[in-house]
């Protein structure tokens, strides 16, 4: 190697007498400590948030007591949620005796939900920034820096933050998510999000092939598309979901639904798998059905939160379908893609919930016998309209008592879907060594069930096909018999 010394001696010159911090650049040698809870968008937007701040000359750190700035990107979704950040602000102000230049802020839903409440309600927050304002942060910790607080609430109409390179953090390398909404419109009775997130808007789906073609060069093999409800992307230039109407028939001829951005996807990257969600019934069409059937590649699992089996209850949440139209739903899915897993979240209690709506959730599921679920206790959030307009007036512990039986049924469901997978040859993409044995891969089968095998000579990325065993009721464990043909 030719070493060129010229540039050497005027780097060694630049250098002489300036001060060892302008050196280095001060701004480059600023670390961010970056924590996230809640939903999987909260982790996607830490890695949008990570990727403006690196501009800014900030890398992000894992050591808390050494961070210039820690960012919290917190949740509202139930009142536990916002707990837990409150517990954690405790600790950064432990931290913050022994390391006093250290400022706070918070992101993400509760953040937007507090505004500068925020500041009052917590002496340790210096920053207060809501998911749609992530762009100004670099004003607004000039402002910390100068000893003020800062805030900045506003939700957007347009941001959707394409043009955004996401930092990927604590990557495994192989699964990454592509956010491609942002927003809800359905103002579901129970939910925060509608005022948290704002209007839903959609992302261009070039700078969503872009993503995703930088992911697959970059080693990736497995994308989950993200959105509030994911069903209902529409691009048609930009603009509100709720404004399409208004938009001129050239654009109304080229828009884009949801059904044809997987298909843009699967077809961009043959190979790279594709997960999305969430779902909600509502707004599943058949042809977001018949576009997973026509490709390999998009994996077969939907989750499919239904909140309840009553129709009472769901019409009370303002879940725009019936039990029946659900159930419509699930066997045409059964129908053109007989392999599709299926998920659910559910709550438990929701206000006026009687014992007879709460056995119409069993009865749902014993029909649908879920996959996976994810199961809740109902929680009243400021500002919803249930919160406005009915009683909290389940007992705490008949929530409970109801929340323990369905996790129980659900539990029972889990282990027969499993059970299926027994005795198949199922494609494996590998994501890291098992948790509980490091002889052991660990890896998802195209259902989203975990699978778990001896290593032998397979790698981290690999697809590969595994003899399945045994079960438990949400892991199945088998051994490898040979690369996939997607490898
Ligand atoms: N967009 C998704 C869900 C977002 S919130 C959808 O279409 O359903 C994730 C889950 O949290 C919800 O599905 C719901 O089961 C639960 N959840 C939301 N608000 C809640 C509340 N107030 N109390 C208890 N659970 C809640
Ligand atoms: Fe919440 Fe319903 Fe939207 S659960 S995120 S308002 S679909």
């Amino acid at each position: 190697m030719i070493k060129d010394e010229s540039v050497e001696k005027v780097i060694d010159e630049s250098q002489q007498g300036t001060p060892l911090a302008l050196q280095h650049n001060v701004k480059n040698t600023r670390k961010l400590y970056i924590e996230s809870y809640g939903c999987q968008m909260n982790f996607s937007d830490s890695e949008i948030v990570a990727s403006i701040l690196a501009k800014e000359g900030f890398n992000t750190t894992e050591l808390l007591e050494e961070a210039d700035l820690v960012l919290v990107n917190t949740c509202s979704i139930r009142e536990k949620a916002e707990q837990t950040v409150r517990k954690r602000l405790e600790k950064f102000n432990a931290v913050k005796k022994v390391n006093p230049g250290m400022k706070v802020g918070v992101l993400g839903c509760m953040a937007e939900r507090l505004k500068s409440k925020f500041l009052e309600e917590e002496k340790i927050v210096d920053m207060v920034v809501g998911p749609d304002a992530y762009k100004d942060l670099p004003n607004l910790i000039q402002e910390i820096d100068e000893g003020r607080n800062a805030v900045n609430v506003i939700l957007s109409k347009d941001e959707t933050y394409g043009d955004v390179a996401p930092v990927r953090l604590n990557s495994n390398g192989v699964t990454a998510f592509v956010s491609i909404t942002r927003g809800c419109d359905n103002m579901c009775t129970f939910c925060v999000v509608p005022f948290t997130r704002g209007r839903e808007r959609s992302r261009n789906p070039q700078s969503i092939l872009e993503e995703v073609n930088d992911l697959w060069e970059r080693g990736f093999r497995e994308v989950t598309l993200l959105g509030q409800n994911v069903d209902s992307y529409l691009w048609y230039g930009g603009g509100l979901k709720k404004d399409f109407e208004k938009a001129s028939e050239m654009q109304k001829a080229t828009s884009v639904n949801f059904a044809k951005l997987l298909e843009l996807v699967a077809q961009a990257q043959p190979k790279m798998r594709i997960r999305f969600s969430t779902s909600n019934p509502q707004d599943m069409t058949l042809d977001v059905i018949e576009s997973m059937a026509k490709y390999d590649n998009i994996c077969k699992y939907i989750h499919l939160p239904v909140q309840s089996g009553s129709n009472r209850i769901l019409q009370a949440m303002n879940r725009l379908h019936t039990r029946e139209e659900y159930f419509e739903l699930i066997d045409n899915i059964r129908k053109i893609i007989p392999d599709c897993a299926i998920s659910q979240d559910m709550i438990t209690g929701f206000p006026t919930e009687t014992e007879e709506d709460h056995q119409d959730t069993l009865s749902l599921m014993e029909y649908v016998k879920y996959d996976f679920g994810f199961m809740f206790a109902y929680s009243e959030r400021p500002g919803t309209l249930a919160e406005r307009k009915m009683d909290d007036d389940v007992p705490e512990e008949t929530k409970k008592r109801r929340l323990r039986e369905i996790i129980d049924l659900q539990q029972k469901h889990g282990l027969f879907r499993t059970q299926e997978h027994v005795g198949r040859v199922e494609e494996v993409l590998i994501e890291g060594p098992s948790k509980k044995s490091d002889a052991h891969w660990m890896g998802r089968n195209s259902q989203n069930t975990v699978v778990v095998f001896p290593k032998e000579q397979y790698q981290v990325g690999d697809f590969v096909n595994v003899k399945i065993n045994e079960c438990t009721s949400a892991t199945l464990i088998g051994e490898a018999v040979g690369y996939s043909k997607n490898n």
